[in-house]
Formats: structure tokens, sequence, C-alpha cells
């Protein structure tokens, strides 16, 4: 009996002594140097949140930003991009930035006319003519003062970004006719100047996130929407409005806002990093806007399902007719100073931009 205890007590000592091996256990050497490691509380990361689909202009700016801003602080900066509003949608991302929650947001211009009215000078419908008129507008004297206007809600203006021109979707019939848009339920974001928009056309604005608008549609509650062709077809909205007149009425465009206290904690150097960031990428941004609203626009005339309209001189001429009193509209509730100078920033263009 005592030789069996004490062979069993010898066997598991043994065993003990062979695994603890097996694990390091013994082993006083430290644990491989792990460089991912190195300054990680010298790390500063940028939540960066967006409504919108990765390959879209919005998504692969974002993306560019981020890539741009690693390489330019050498890593010490990490700009997490969350897009598709995985994190926020249009309608809390604002106050999720304001509340230090996320630190980077990029809503189109019209999501914040609620709280800077004056903004709503780029909503208005027939303001350009081309890309470079959008340029002018989005890079000009114009968007330092708009800007300037984000310090009055305490949030830190950065830049703009393009995402291009508007067109209508419609789900049952194209829309060409002043006429056809009579009673007719138009998706419209949240701006006062886009739902007068559709109210002097004789339409239905409802006004909706774009998080909820694939639904709406699907149940019928919103028949039309205008959006860009990038949007359009990221999100399939195509496969159940397949109508698309090429209106070019409007600009969807894109601010891009940082929490203030934020901004503040930061060192010189690393707001540098930011700032020249953005400014290196702004004529990259542009053009891979234009570009991907082309590429798109071929794929949905590639598909035999979607079907395209135009305007004819006629119809668009009816349209900005139509539509001409909400100069008007933005002169007594935005500010006409901004029109003006929106007018000289495109002036400047004179076609050989
Ligand atoms: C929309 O709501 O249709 C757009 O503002 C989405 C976007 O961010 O481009």
């Amino acid at each position: 009996m005592r030789f069996y205890l004490i062979t069993a007590i010898a066997t598991l000592i043994i065993l003990l002594t062979v695994l603890s091996f097996r694990q390091n256990v013994w082993q006083t050497n430290a644990l491989p140097y792990d460089d991912e490691q190195l300054g990680l509380d010298d790390q500063i990361t940028i939540n960066f949140s967006h409504v919108v689909a990765e390959n879209t202009p919005k998504g692969l700016a974002a993306d560019k930003f981020a890539q741009l801003v690693k390489e330019k602080s050498q890593g010490k900066i990490n700009v997490q991009v969350y897009p598709n509003g995985i994190l926020y949608n249009d309608e809390n991302e604002l106050a999720a930035l304001k509340n230090g929650a996320i630190q980077m947001i990029a809503p189109t211009i019209s999501k914040m006319t609620e709280a800077l009215p004056s903004w709503q000078v780029l909503d208005l419908p027939f303001l350009f003519e081309n890309e470079d008129q959008i340029y002018a507008a989005l890079h000009g004297k114009l968007s330092k003062n708009l800007l300037a206007e984000l310090s009055t809600i305490n949030v830190h203006g950065l830049s703009f970004w393009n995402n291009g021109f508007k067109q209508i979707a419609s789900k049952i019939e194209p829309i060409q006719t002043v006429e056809q848009f009579q009673g007719l339920t138009v998706r419209v974001m949240p701006s006062d100047l886009l739902v007068q928009q559709f109210n002097l056309l004789g339409a239905q604005p409802i006004s909706t996130t774009f998080n909820d608008l694939y639904k709406k549609i699907q149940n019928n509650e919103i028949l039309a929407q205008e959006n860009t062709l990038s949007n359009l077809y990221s999100k399939g909205f195509y496969k159940m409005q397949p109508q698309i007149t090429l209106s070019n009425h409007g600009l969807l465009a894109y601010g891009i806002l940082m929490n203030e206290d934020f901004w503040q904690s930061l060192d010189e150097s690393s707001q540098n990093v930011i700032t020249q960031s953005l400014k290196e990428m702004e004529r990259w941004q542009h053009e891979q806007a234009v570009a991907l609203n082309k590429i798109n626009l071929q794929q949905l005339q590639d598909n035999p399902n979607v079907t395209f309209h135009s305007l004819s001189e006629l119809q668009r001429d009816q349209w900005a007719k139509t539509l001409q009193p909400i100069y008007q509209f933005y002169e007594n509730i935005g500010n006409p100073q901004f029109l003006t100078q929106l007018y000289k920033d495109i002036e400047k263009t004179n076609g050989n931009f």
C-alpha cells in the first residue's frame, strides 16, 4: 500500500514538472516585445461616424483621411471610421458629437440647417451649372464663413466634402414636368428650404433619416426622392425607384465637423496633421466624388430595370420659374450676404477652373 502511495506521488511530481516546463512556468525571460504597445498611452483615437456606405464619396474620403492622418502622425493618431450609421444615424450624430461620445462626423449640409439656418444657402436649387462651381463654393470664401458659424453651437468646423448633384428618383412614373410633382410623396432631408422647394412644386414633402428611407419606400409611404447617383446606387434605392430624372437641380455636400473640446485638447502638431490632411485631399475628394457618380451612372445605365430621363430646356425653365420664390425665402430665413458671397466665389471660376 505504502509502495503504491509513494509511486503515485512520485508520478504526480514528475508529471507536474514536465507540464510546468512545457508551459514555461520556470522560465525567467520576459515576454516577447510587442511593438503594438509602443506609446499606447500617447495614441490619439478619433472615432468618426457617418451614415453612408464605404464605396461612396463620403465613405472613400473618410478612409483616405484616416490613412493620411496615420501617415502624417507616424501612427500616433488613429482615425476609426464607423460607416453605414452603425454607431449613430443622422438624427442623433450631432448630439453624439457635441457630448463627446464621438469625435468626428460628416453630415449633409441640409442636416445642419436646423441648428444653422444660414447653411441653407447651399440647399438652394439651380445654383450651380457645373462641378467647378461646386468646388469654388465648397472651398472658397463662403465656406470659411459657413465653418465659422459652427462656433455658435460649440462645434469645430474643419472642411467641406462634395458628393455631387442631386437627381430625382421615382417609384412609378418619371418626373419631368412640374405637374408631375402634384401630390407626390417626396422624401426630403431635414431642411426648411428643401421642404419649401417641394411645397412650391406642389409635392408632399416627407422628412426622414437616411437609415429609415429604404423601409419607407418599401412601404409606399414615399414614392420619390432627391439624391445623388452614388447614394441611389450604393443603398440600392434604384431597385425600388427605377425612374431616374437627371435634373442636377441641387447639391449634396458635407460639413466635416469635430467635437470642439476634443479639438482644443489636441497639441498644435496634431491639429496641423488634421488640417493638412484635409487640405491635401480637397481636390482628390472632389474629383473622386465626380468620378464615382459617373461610374454609378454607367452601372445604372447598364441595368435594364432602370430608366433614365432628362429635362428639356423648357421643362428645366418651368422648374426654375416655379422655384424662383425660394430665393426670397432664403433671404428671409438665412443670410443674404452668404448668397452674395457664393455668387462671387462662383464667378471667379469663369469656366477656367
Ligand atoms: C441622405 O440622407 O440622403 C444623405 O444625406 C446621406 C448622405 O450622407 O450622403
